[in-house]
């Protein structure tokens, strides 16, 4: 063979092993959507997505949103251009995504949902799986719980008025956590929502909505028996309203709080706030989990939900079947 072949043969082997050595090392990208930082509830699950993504070895594009929903749109749009592997997304709001999902769709870009959900017609073909609480349930178990305690405190059938701090308008855990609360209440006259207002999430606002809930409350005469905060942030920001209202949170007002974050613990511990019902954030490795069984060739379930408790220092001690001790699981706490 003449010298001139022989080169050329050996530099198409040298390609050829260069090639197939690239597409083994190649990593996965994958394209997070994030709602924002809002809350420790947040932070714990950006924490979660970044340690898992890192372990499996993936390259993650991770966006915050700051809560805007026009961010998140630009995020997407973005990882479609770069054509990232995957698509991480949890949503701000329901609605509004029925165009950028079927751009998504028509990319071929899976899409993994975490925590929230969206709404547009069959919603389902958009996404190849989605990881998070069942947020209804989250919302029966808080009047589930308020009902119980009640009872242990002999207020069964008393006219007990309650405030309800709600999350981000639109959102699916501030809707499904009415609903759910109000499925459980509305089959007891005697409790009734008399103020109800969103705190977006946050802890500043919780505490500004919570002293104008106190405000009103003072001025049409109406006892404010029982708090509702749609996530513990804003029960926190609404316990430092209470205190500098003059009344004891815990006691004055019962403080139901969702998310079970450490400060929620903290605050059950120091008898401010009474209860925090479960919503893990700790998602990450079953969105890893399940970026590598689409890999795998697997189809995925459509839902999964994260298995959850209700953490309190009264009833915990009486129906430890039901709730768990905040002061056990205290030191377990990771966000
Ligand atoms: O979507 C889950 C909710 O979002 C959490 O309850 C809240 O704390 C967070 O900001």
């Amino acid at each position: 063979m003449k010298l001139k072949w022989k080169l050329l043969l050996v530099f198409v082997v040298v390609l050829v092993l260069c090639t197939a050595s690239f597409a083994a090392d190649r990593r996965i990208v994958v394209g997070f959507a994030q709602i924002g930082s809002e809350s420790d509830w947040r932070v714990g699950s950006t924490n979660s997505v970044r340690q898992a993504c890192a372990d499996a070895g993936f390259e993650l594009i991770f966006v915050d949103a700051n809560q805007m929903q026009e961010n998140q749109l630009s995020a997407l749009r973005d990882f479609i251009t770069r054509g990232v592997d995957y698509i991480g997304f949890s949503p701000v709001v329901m609605t509004g995504w029925d165009q950028i999902m079927m751009e998504i769709k028509d990319a071929g870009i899976p899409v993994i949902m975490l925590d929230r959900n969206i709404d547009m017609p069959n919603h389902t073909d958009y996404y190849a799986t989605w990881i998070g609480s069942n947020f209804v349930e989250e919302g029966e178990k808080s009047a589930l719980w308020l009902l119980d305690y009640l009872g242990i405190h002999g207020r069964w059938g008393e006219e007990i008025n309650i405030v309800e701090l709600q999350g981000t308008v639109g959102s699916s855990p501030a809707i499904d956590r009415k609903t759910g609360f109000e499925n459980i209440i509305k089959d007891h006259p005697n409790l009734k929502i008399t103020q109800s207002q969103t705190g977006d999430f946050t802890t500043e606002l919780g505490k500004t909505v919570m002293e104008s809930f106190l405000r009103r409350a003072q001025s049409d005469g109406v006892k404010i028996d029982v708090l509702y905060a749609h996530n513990d942030g804003m029960a926190i920001g609404a316990i430092q309203a209470i205190k500098e209202a003059g009344l004891v949170p815990g006691k004055d007002i019962i403080i139901i709080g969702v998310d079970a974050v450490k400060l929620a613990f903290e605050a059950i511990l120091a008898g401010e706030m009474n209860v925090t019902v479960e919503c893990s954030p700790l998602l990450g490795p079953q969105f890893v989990q399940a970026i590598k069984d689409i890999e795998a060739g697997e189809t995925l379930d459509k839902i999964t939900f994260s298995i959850e408790h209700v953490y309190d220092e009264t009833l915990s001690k009486l129906m430890p079947h039901r709730y768990l001790s905040a002061e056990e699981h205290y030191p377990s706490r990771v966000y």
